[in-house]
């Protein structure tokens, strides 16, 4: 008898990356890495959320840069284009027709609740924009125009893919199954790298302070002069504990790094003062950033090479998204 093999089809997993600076450690061990460890057994797509990037304002020529800038950044870290659907968000306009689709089916007070939007709203008072609101609608569209079984983020979208998850729910929930209702896909190691200097607060591209982030190209010495003045304690011991935020911070780092657990990193430090620690945590981070600093560097000088690998990004992720989209418009009933 013959066994047929009958292939499963791959899961896909998406996630998008806004192009508001240089990304951060905490991007890259957040989201980026796993984002590149998914594309083997997963449909990868992912894409540069300029769309989200405008919900506070950007300057012309230096948006325009980091756009390309984001996009040579996950070439660099390794997703390969051929294997996954790499693309720029406004290239592909059904993210923003879906977006209008979903803001019909999401109310006012959901919207309010969201965490981003008081923390935004906060520091930019002067620009509390409509799009800083409807953030997470686009955000849904995102998500949803593509299927995706999971989405790998940073702890701190959470609370946006729970609405995406709930938007979905309800227009299934009157139309029958035109969305699939995604799983968030956090790491528990990396999924929330602290800021240097303030490890109470989050390692963010967009801190006034330099010294609280590593850029991911930031140079080696940069990179372990930032790790050496980071905030920490005075007990001197290297071990995880509640009211040590920094030390606890870089040990999380050193082992998603490293692989190693937090015992053994307790145990291999044990006795060392803070200085030999930090010293050490900068040189892994230096030695797993140089390789992507400097394809990076490379792919930067050939933008014929990232405009050919974002048009067909764009083509692909166009040809998904179609589909989805009429899908939608046809069950509101719009004539088609
Ligand atoms: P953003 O820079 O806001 O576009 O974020 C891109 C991805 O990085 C998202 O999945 C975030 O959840 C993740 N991320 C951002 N900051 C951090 C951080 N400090 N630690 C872990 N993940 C992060
Ligand atoms: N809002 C996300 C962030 O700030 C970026 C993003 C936009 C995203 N669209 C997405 C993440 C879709 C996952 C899926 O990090």
């Amino acid at each position: 008898m013959c066994s047929e093999k009958t292939e499963q089809p791959r899961k896909r997993a998406l996630s998008c990356i806004q192009p508001s600076g240089i990304p951060t450690l905490g991007n890259y061990l957040g989201a980026l890495k796993n984002w590149v460890a998914m594309q083997e057994d997963f449909e990868g797509i992912f894409a540069v959320a300029d769309l989200h990037a405008i919900t506070v304002r950007q300057e012309p020529a230096k948006f325009r840069q980091q756009i390309y800038s984001a996009y040579a950044l996950l070439l660099a870290i390794g997703l390969d284009p051929q294997k996954s659907t790499v693309f720029i968000q406004s290239h592909v306009p059904q993210h923003t027709q879906l977006s209008w689709l979903l803001s019909c089916y999401t109310q006012f007070g959901e919207l309010s609740r969201m965490t981003q939007f008081k923390d935004k709203s906060a520091r930019h008072a002067d620009n509390i924009n409509a799009g800083l609101f409807t953030y997470p609608v686009l955000m849904a569209a995102d998500i949803l125009l593509y299927q995706p079984d999971f989405v790998p983020v940073g702890a701190d979208q959470k609370q946006h893919l729970e609405i995406a998850r709930d938007i979905a729910a309800r227009f299934n929930g009157l139309y029958g199954e035109v969305f699939r209702v995604p799983e968030p896909y956090i790491a528990k190691a990396g999924a929330k790298v602290m800021s240097l200097q303030d490890p109470e607060k989050k390692m963010s591209k967009s801190d006034e302070n330099v010294n609280a982030y590593i850029s991911m190209l930031d140079s080696r010495e940069e990179i372990i002069r930032k790790f050496k003045r980071a905030v920490t304690d005075s007990e001197a011991v290297v071990r995880v504990a509640p009211e040590k935020a920094g030390i606890s911070n870089l040990i999380g780092i050193y082992s998603v790094i490293t692989g190693k657990s937090t015992e053994e990193i307790e145990r291999e430090f044990d006795g060392c003062g803070y200085g030999t620690f930090k010293t050490a945590v900068g040189e892994v981070v230096a030695d797993e950033l140089a390789p992507i600093r400097e394809r990076y560097d490379q792919l930067m000088k050939d933008k014929a090479y990232l405009e050919e690998n974002f048009r067909q990004g764009a083509d692909r992720a166009a040809y998904m998204a179609t589909k989805t989209l009429r899908k939608a418009a046809k069950k509101i009933g719009f004539v088609l």
